[in-house]
């Protein structure tokens, strides 16, 4: 498991979308330091601070690209809109379980979070970039 280090073909020829992207995997390597560094304690607080920057910048950047995506007339935009809202899920479980003392920040947690970014931007996200890409 790795940093997740940014690459051109993650573009989506939108640069301040680009630019929230980068942010986005910047506070997502920082989880994935925390966890590679951290003890127990470390682990579970500051586990539960990168989850909630991870939402909090989630929701900024979902209503840009939202608005984007509006803008544009894409036509799949709802069913965006519901991948977005499984992302809010998924912090979610794993926000309660850290919370509830059952978990700590963990290599399950940043696998999954990771996986749930790269096949967002260079699947779902690309998907509106072709769309403005055609127009
Ligand atoms: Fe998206």
């Amino acid at each position: 498991m790795s940093k997740i280090e940014w690459q051109d073909e993650f573009s989506v020829r939108n640069e301040e979308i680009d630019r929230q992207h980068r942010k986005w995997l910047a506070i997502y390597n920082k989880m994935h330091v925390t966890m590679m560094e951290g003890d127990n304690e470390a682990l579970d607080t500051l586990g539960q601070k990168a989850l909630d920057e991870m939402e909090e910048y989630g929701r900024k950047h979902f209503a840009f690209e939202e608005d984007y995506m509006r803008q544009l007339g894409y036509t799949d935009l709802n069913a965006h809109q519901l991948l977005h809202k499984n992302f809010y899920t998924m912090l979610n479980k794993f926000r309660q379980n850290m919370a509830d003392g059952e978990i700590v920040l963990n290599s399950h947690i940043i696998k999954t979070v990771k996986n749930w970014l790269l096949s967002h931007i260079l699947v779902e996200d690309q998907k509106y970039a072709l769309f403005a890409d055609r127009k």
